[in-house]
């Protein structure tokens, strides 16, 4: 399968980046990775928060760069909160054991996968955000990328 541009939305605000979060926890199922790719302050936490209000996550999310994970199991599903910002090889996730996070039945949403790319699922949903400052400081452009089955397949 190959991966595809799924669609790109765009962002007004914090406000519109966080419902949108809330929508994707909402909709979210057992075993769903999602890659929250961007710059620093582009948003990544911003989705997270929402996202977790989507899985009813009364709890405050908060940035888990220095802890590498953060687990919350109040909600629907539980969540792991993954930051590799600080991560200087793949091991050190494994090391923690947080490649355990990535299936049923958690949900798991990973700040900076890049530093943990090659530990991912290959159905793992990459968003991206990024700025265009000729549309103003709280715009985003968020791009979904993963992986869709090919309808050919098999003909
Ligand atoms: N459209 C927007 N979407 C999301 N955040 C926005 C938007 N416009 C402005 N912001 C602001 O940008 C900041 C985003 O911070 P956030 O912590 O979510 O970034 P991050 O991508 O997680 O950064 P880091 O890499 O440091 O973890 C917040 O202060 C938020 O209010
Ligand atoms: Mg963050």
């Amino acid at each position: 399968m190959e991966k595809t541009e799924i669609r790109t939305i765009e962002s007004f605000g914090s406000a519109c980046t966080r419902a949108l979060g809330r929508r994707f926890g909402q909709a979210a199922k057992p075993g769903l990775v999602i890659a929250l790719s961007g710059d620093l302050g582009a948003g990544k936490t911003v989705f997270a928060k929402g996202f977790a209000e989507g899985l009813g996550i009364s709890a405050p999310i908060t940035s888990p760069t220095f802890t590498l994970l953060q687990i919350y199991e109040s909600g629907r599903l539980p969540l792991c909160h993954m930051d590799a910002y600080r991560l200087e090889e793949e091991e050190e996730l494994e090391a923690v054991g947080g490649h355990e996070y990535f299936g049923a039945p958690w949900v798991t949403l990973v700040e900076w996968p890049e530093n943990v790319a090659g530990l991912l699922p290959p159905e793992t949903l990459w968003i991206r955000l990024e700025r265009d400052y000729g549309k103003g400081p709280e715009y985003r452009k968020i791009t979904l990328t993963g992986e869709v089955p090919d309808e050919s397949a098999g003909d």
